[in-house]
Parts: structure tokens; C-alpha cells; sequence
């Protein structure tokens, strides 16, 4: 509908943050390479691959967390904010690390988890030793209902209720996830002073940043009150098992918090701030931005990764998107992570020319991309049985729902035994996929692969401003599929379907092409793509 789609805010003139012209690749360490044949990938495994980083062109790693953690949820229930889990490496690998990236141009940016913490985590262990504990309030506690059970209503996001009750002390201690990881209570100041301490010290070592794991939930009711039933209109990736989640996260507090760890951040100029904020309504996302960018720099929600690949849908969300950020925002793109199935395989069934238009897509829109490694090579999720399940919720589960190890196995290398993972003859901590179908040294060695259209794609990306920080502005055209520009000079096409899409109105040439043989194709007026093929075109 022409006039329906907003045409954004120009992009960044000059000098934009590294963040917003860059491309973000997330690394997930188990899964990365292992370099002491354990199976399990670790630090020095991230430094022996950085020239794949380099080579391929992305600008920062966002690291999965690196702190000590009885990995009761994989890193994600920490028990010390400042010391490295030993199964990782060590403080003076991060170091290495930081240098070695530094050299390469590389940023490094890490999970922060300032939501909850291990059990084993000294503070809990010290705050659910008695109700007079110094640190009882570092945590949420509470009497149980009259009835004696949980206090509320809250459910946790991986099922069953959110409260634990601790026979010793006779409360409830609340936790959005397992109960391995109570949540730390935001109101505290102790806890806000702590963790500024924690911010501080790794930007101070020369972290580039975080990504701020559940951002939107650290601050819970004050008064601790029921959720309210979902209604039929509250998104099914928001509600939360029957709940509208309102007073168990979500809370307008949390901005403060936020707040001030925009200012920790800006005594470091270009700290990136990215937080995962899974929310609702795109007006709820765009408040994360901040007033006059005093919050967060990048912001990711769900709803894109959700959505299935098919334009009018993606068209519509970006328009929301687009339409609902301030001005000065800038959006985040991601098609797979450790917790969503990998793109390959949820937009594109395994499909080679659904996955190149995926790519684009998630190159080429106007925000900063997030890449999961394996992206890059078009690795698709493998199936893991279920006697080597390993994430909390597959074997939870299973098999109602397999968890999330499909999209975590190792990093395929090349063919072979060990993968270029880890030692041939060990046995990685989740299995590999078919390492012949698909690893980086083979397509390496091939200029038509996924890997090469990746790279040269990038290279593009840092080469033409409209492509990095050029506004958006749909375009009409006939057929399946979406056309939008960026900035004054080019043109993105992707036919999203089996039929054709054409583009009128059109002169210049192909720049790159997901069929490659269409690179440099002069265009007089009209671009015709087939089914599932996309081109980047710029204009006379
Ligand atoms: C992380 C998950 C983790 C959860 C609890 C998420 O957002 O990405 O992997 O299980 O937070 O920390």
C-alpha cells in the first residue's frame, strides 16, 4: 500500500558509534572451539579464531557469559560477576583476548546477568541463611500465602511457579527462571551499588560493552501483585502461561537502573549498551532508547526473529518498528541466537537460496545486524538426542519441546574427526551436525558459498554509507516478495516466495546478488527476480 510504510529518520552523517555502522557476530563459547580437549569451547579457542572474525568482516563479538557459573543454566546463573569460569579459561586469557581483538579492530562486548544469580553465588547463600541476614534483601523473599503457598500468582518463563520455598527461613525466594537462579531484588541500593561495581570493572579492563540478559525484568511489583489473565490480544511471545507478565518484570523502574548504567557506560565513549528487552508494544520497546539516547543503544525484542519469512509480514514489523523508535534510535536485526532456532533452519527449512535471502534481509535493513555464529555458513539446527541433552529445558521437556541444544552444538570447522572443534577422538559436549554438509574450511575454499556471500556482503555494508547508516523507505512492487531503499543511491529487492517480483522505476546495476552471475547485471527501468533471490542494486 503505498503511504502505508514510514520512511525513517536519516541515518548516522560522519561519525557514527562502531555499534551502529558495525556488524555484531555472537559468539557462543562452549560451542566456539575448544583448544584444551575437553569438548567444551573456551577463550583461548575465541583467540585461535579471531582471524575468521577478521576475515569475514564483522566488527564486535558479543561474548555468552565468561563467569564462574555452576552452569545449572549454561553460564547463565552466575556465581562471581568478576571471576572467569576455570572450564573457560582464565582472567589473563580475557586480557589476551581484549588485545588480540583490539588489534584485529575487533570489539568485545559480554553477557551481563544482572536479573538473578547461581544459588551458589555467595550473596544467596549468605542472604537464605536467615531472615536477619545482611544480604536478606539482596534477593526477593516473601511469607507464603495464608494458605501457605507461593505468595502470587507468578509463573516462571521456563514453567511452574516462580517461587521456591526455603524450609529453613520459612519464605518464598522468587525466580523468573529455574529455581537454580533466584532473582536478585533491584530495589535494594546495596545491589545497584554492586553492580556498578561489577559494570565498571569489566569496562574498565576494556570490554566494549554488554548485552543485558532479560533487561526488562530485573524490577518486580513493589507490592508483589497477581499478573493479571492474558487477554486474546496479548502476543503469544509475551504472555507468559496464561499471564499478561506486568507485575513480575516490566516495571517503568527499571529505567532508572538503566539510566545509570548509561552513565557508568558513557565514561567510556562508544560502551555499546544492548539489552534484551522482549516486550510489548513497539512503544514499550522504544522507551529502552531512553530520552535523547539515556538508555540503551540497541534494544532487541522478538517479534522479527518470530515472524515467518514471508514479506508482508517482515514488511509490516519493520514499518512498526521504524515507525515507533525516536529519532535518534537505531534497530537491532537478529535471525538466530542460542536460544531460537538457528535461521537456516526456522526461516528457511534448510533451503540454500531461502537462507541467502534471510542474510540480506538481516544485512541489509536499516539497524545493526547480530550474526550467530554458524550464520555465516548457513548452518542449520542439528537434532540431539535425547540422551545428550544437555540445556534445562529439554530434558525438562522433552519431548514436548527439545530445549535449546539443536542450536548450540559446535562450531563445524571443517570435515573430519574433531571438526576443527576440538581433538580428534573427544567427544564435544553436544554433537556435532553433518560436518560434511556444511563447515567453514570447504566454503571457504568455494567463492559461490554462503560464506564468500556473506563476506562480500559485509565488505559492501563497510563500504557504501547507504547501505550502513542510510535511511529506509519501502517500495512497491509486484509479485512475492519486498523492496525498500537505503539512503539517496540504493535499492534492496528479495523475492520471498516461489513466484517472480519485480521492481519498477529502477535504473543502475547489480551490486551483488544472491545468484551471484547477477553481480554487475545492468538494470534499465526494471528489476525482475525469480523466487527466493534477492539483489542489493544501486542506482544511477
Ligand atoms: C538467555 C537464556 C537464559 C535466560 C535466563 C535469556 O535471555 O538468553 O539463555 O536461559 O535468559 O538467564
Amino acid at each position: 500500500m503505498p503511504g502505508r510504510d514510514p520512511v525513517s529518520a536519516p541515518g548516522d552523517t560522519g561519525a557514527a558509534p562502531w555499534w551502529r555502522s558495525g556488524v555484531l557476530y555472537q559468539v557462543y563459547i562452549r560451542s566456539f572451539a575448544d583448544t584444551d580437549g575437553d569438548g567444551v569451547g573456551d577463550l583461548p579457542g575465541v583467540i585461535d579464531r579471531l582471524d575468521h572474525l577478521e576475515w569475514l568482516g564483522v566488527d564486535g563479538v558479543w561474548l555468552s557469559p565468561i563467569t564462574c557459573s555452576p552452569n545449572a543454566d549454561w553460564g547463565y546463573d552466575v556465581s562471581d560477576y568478576v571471576a572467569i569460569e576455570p572450564s573457560l579459561g582464565t582472567s589473563e586469557d580475557v586480557d589476551r583476548l581484549l588485545a588480540e581483538a583490539g588489534r584485529r579492530g575487533l570489539r568485545v562486548v559480554m553477557d551481563l546477568v544482572p536479573n538473578h544469580t547461581s544459588e551458589q553465588h555467595a550473596w544467596f547463600v549468605e542472604s537464605r541463611s536467615s531472615r536477619q541476614s545482611g544480604r536478606r534483601d539482596w534477593y526477593v523473599w516473601a511469607d507464603p500465602a495464608p494458605d501457605g503457598g507461593p505468595p502470587n500468582n507468578w509463573v516462571s518463563s521456563f514453567g511452574g511457579p516462580a517461587w521456591t520455598f526455603d524450609e529453613a527461613s520459612g519464605q518464598y525466594y522468587l525466580h523468573n527462571h529455574l529455581r537454580q537462579q533466584p532473582d536478585l531484588n533491584w530495589w535494594s541500593d546495596d545491589v545497584r551499588d554492586e553492580f556498578d561495581r561489577i559494570v565498571t570493572y569489566w569496562l574498565d579492563r576494556g570490554m566494549a560493552g554488554f548485552r543485558i540478559d532479560v533487561c526488562n525484568i530485573i524490577i518486580k511489583d513493589a507490592l508483589l501483585r497477581d499478573n493479571p489473565p492474558a487477554t486474546e490480544d496479548d502476543p503469544l511471545d509475551v504472555q507468559l502461561f496464561g499471564q499478561r507478565p506486568v507485575y513480575n518484570g516490566n516495571r517503568p523502574e527499571v529505567h532508572e537502573v538503566i539510566r545509570r548504567w548509561r552513565r557508568l557506560a558513557d565514561r567510556h565513549p562508544g560502551t555499546l549498551l544492548m539489552g534484551e528487552t522482549p516486550v510489548e508494544p513497539m512503544a514499550a520497546l522504544a522507551a529502552y532508547y531512553g530520552d535523547g539516547h539515556d538508555e540503551l543503544d540497541l534494544a532487541i525484542d522478538f517479534p522479527f526473529i518470530s515472524a515467518p519469512l514471508e514479506a508482508p509480514v517482515m514488511r509490516s514489523l519493520v514499518g512498526d518498528l521504524e515507525r515507533a523508535l525516536p529519532d535518534e534510535a537505531w534497530p537491532v536485526w537478529t535471525g538466530s541466537n542460542h536460544d531460537m532456532s538457528r535461521l537456516a533452519t526456522r526461516w528457511a527449512g534448510g533451503d540454500p537460496d531461502r537462507t541467502r535471502v534471510a542474510l540480506v534481509l538481516l544485512l541489509c535493513l536499516r539497524g545493526t545486524p547480530v550474526l550467530y555464529q554458524g550464520d555465516e555458513i548457513g548452518l542449520g539446527d542439528t537434532d540431539v538426542p535425547p540422551d545428550r541433552l544437555k540445556d534445562p529445558l529439554g530434558v525438562a521437556y522433552w519431548p514436548a519441546y527439545a530445549g535449546r541444544d539443536g542450536m548450540r552444538t559446535p562450531m563445524p570447522w571443517r570435515d573430519g574427526p574433531g571438526g576443527g572443534f576440538t581433538a580428534p577422538g573427544v567427544e564435544p559436549w553436544l554433537p556435532f551436525g553433518d560436518l560434511t554438509a556444511c563447515n567453514v574450511a570447504d566454503q571457504r575454499a568455494d567463492p559461490g558459498s554462503v560464506l564468500h556471500f556473506v563476506r562480500d556482503l559485509l565488505a559492501l555494508r563497510r563500504q557504501i554509507p547507504d547501505l550502513h547508516a542510510g535511511a529506509y523507505r519501502p517500495l512497491e512492487v509486484d509479485g512475492d516478495g519486498w523492496a525498500w531503499q537505503r539512503g539517496d543511491d540504493h535499492v534492496v529487492v528479495v523475492g520471498m516466495g516461489e513466484g517472480t517480483t519485480v521492481l519498477d522505476g529502477v535504473s543502475g546495476a547489480v551490486i551483488i546478488g544472491t545468484d551471484r552471475r547477477r553481480d554487475g547485471e545492468p538494470v534499465h527501468g526494471r528489476v525482475t527476480l525469480h523466487g527466493w533471490e534477492a539483489v542489493v542494486m544501486g542506482l544511477d
